[in-house]
């Protein structure tokens, strides 16, 4: 199959969370697995910085309102002979220093800037002559590009695929004024409430779920999730009616980078059955974030975006009883104002047991991930989630909230027959939360249960294979529909 994948961040190149981990790794899977597979991501500043070997294929000029605006598509040579990568480059909309705009504010011609991304993948497709069966795009960023398949550019040559749209995050649904919807192209015959307007205004998600052949989310549990009032932000309507054509794919891990027997940003490696180099990980994670290495005290980190979605209003109170609790905890994030200078005073106040380290740090995360003894998601609600995933092969035992793809790949211990990779709870309360922790913790305590524990969660395997697998299947049964 040819597969065009669009999506707004991937690893390596540019990344703000997990969508960038799963566009980094998939396509790389797929085209493994024989696909031929074209990336296409819009040129930012800090791809530019990267120095690739990048070059200019040829001008794409896009009518935006009442003038054309140009850009052009830039290439790269991949490592994978199957895996064909591309950038939209258009430098007044994408080379600017933030993906989507400052923390907690969103640029106010994202809208602008994703409609233009939109239309020039597909006019690249004219332009580089290139057959695709499959379009598969990927949240609010790439929503109009279904739209556009069934409208604007259904006449595409050699077109007789279809598209997928995944849903990686209900909760962002790039909402815009209609005032700018003419920059769409679109007729205003769309912009009804059954297609792209909600609440009289312009939802670029609601585009991919209603036109896309086929939806995708990123576990079975959010699947079923967001058809209740509770997690599908106001689109639950929408989606029931589209039970049929919406399934649920486990993200998978990049064991390639993700790996503690080979990570290059941490110095002891270690691997089931040789653990040593954990300990000494520990030590120097300790040190990074100024906290007294203890053996006794086991070491509690999160990696996250500073969101509500990530279980703050647990973890915040949870926090100001730190002093019942034989443990210190770490936290490494950045995002809303309001939750960054929360975490710092605790870690002002509690400088023995909590330390906080604001900002965006890729290595800093790795070393977390293989010194922690445990991690921390209690999220209200986690579509997939990877960190829980990353924290198995590091011997970094999760503790999760029932959620989402948390609930598909955690489960609980039990230290009667050793079965379980983690600690999970279901209610969304801090004494729930907080029942669990004291259950990690005594545990902890008892290394014969602890290392079996450990060795659980090390053992499992998530790997891209199988999820790409599945893809395939999806994208067979859109190319097979009628
Ligand atoms: P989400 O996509 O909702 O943010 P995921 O668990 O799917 O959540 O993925 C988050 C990804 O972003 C992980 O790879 C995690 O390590 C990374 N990440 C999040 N915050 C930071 C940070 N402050 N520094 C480094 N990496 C981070
Ligand atoms: C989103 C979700 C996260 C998921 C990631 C990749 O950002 O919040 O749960 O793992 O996308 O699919």
């Amino acid at each position: 199959m040819n597969i065009l994948f669009a999506v707004s961040e991937a690893t390596p190149f540019a990344k703000t969370g997990g969508l960038a981990d799963v566009a980094g790794a998939l396509p790389s899977a797929l085209a493994e697995q024989g696909d031929q597979v074209y990336l296409f991501l819009p040129l930012y500043r800090e791809i530019k910085a990267k120095h690739l070997e990048l070059e200019k294929k040829a001008d794409i000029s896009i009518p935006i309102d009442d003038h054309l605006l140009t850009g052009s598509i830039v290439s790269l040579n991949s490592s994978h002979p199957n895996l064909h990568i591309h950038f939209i480059e258009q430098g007044d909309l994408f080379d600017r220093s933030t993906l989507y705009g400052p923390a907690s504010a969103e640029f106010k011609d994202n809208g602008t800037r994703f409609i233009f991304f939109c239309r020039a993948v597909l006019e690249a497709v004219t332009t580089l002559n290139l057959d695709i069966d499959i379009y598969h795009a990927h949240d609010w960023q790439t929503g109009l590009i279904p739209v556009y398949l069934k409208t604007l550019y259904k006449n595409l040559p050699r077109y007789q695929g279809g598209s997928l749209f995944t849903i990686h995050n209900l909760g962002y649904q790039g909402l815009q004024d209609k005032e700018i919807f003419p920059l769409t192209g679109l007729s205003w015959e769309e912009f009804t409430f059954e297609r792209l307007e909600f609440f009289d205004r312009l939802n670029l998600l609601k585009g991919g779920l209603v036109y896309a052949d086929k939806l995708n989310t990123v576990s079975l549990a959010y699947s079923q999730e967001i058809l209740e009032p509770e997690f599908g932000f106001g689109l639950e309507t929408v989606l029931a009616e589209r039970r049929n054509d919406l399934h649920g794919i486990l993200n998978g891990v990049d064991y390639e980078e993700w790996n503690p027997a080979q990570d290059p940003f941490i110095d002891n490696h270690f691997q089931l059955g040789r653990m040593k180099g954990k300990k000494s990980c520990k030590q120097k994670l300790s040190k990074a974030f100024n906290l007294a290495y203890s053996e006794k005290q086991p070491l509690i980190g999160m990696v996250s975006r500073l969101v509500n979605q990530k279980g703050f209003d647990l973890i915040l109170p949870l926090m100001e009883q730190v002093v019942e609790f034989e443990a210190k905890f770490i936290f490494l994030g950045t995002g809303e104002k309001n939750l960054e200078e929360q975490l710092a005073s605790l870690a002002q106040r509690y400088p023995n047991q909590i330390a906080f380290t604001c900002g965006y740090d890729n290595g800093l995360a790795h070393l977390l991930e293989a010194g922690a003894d445990i991690f921390m998601m209690p999220s209200h609600y986690e579509p997939c989630g990877l960190n829980q995933m990353y924290s198995l092969r590091y011997g970094t035992v999760p503790l999760v909230r029932a959620t989402g793809g948390l609930d598909d790949s955690i489960t609980h211990f039990d230290p009667k027959n050793g079965t379980g990779n983690g600690f999970k709870f279901n209610d969304y309360l801090v004494e729930d939360l907080k029942k669990t922790l004291i259950e990690a913790l005594s545990t902890y305590q008892q290394p014969r249960l602890w290392h079996k524990l450990r060795a659980n969660g090390m053992r499992c395997n998530f790997s891209w294979n199988q999820s790409a697998k599945k893809y395939r299947e999806l994208y067979k049964s859109i190319l097979s529909a009628p």
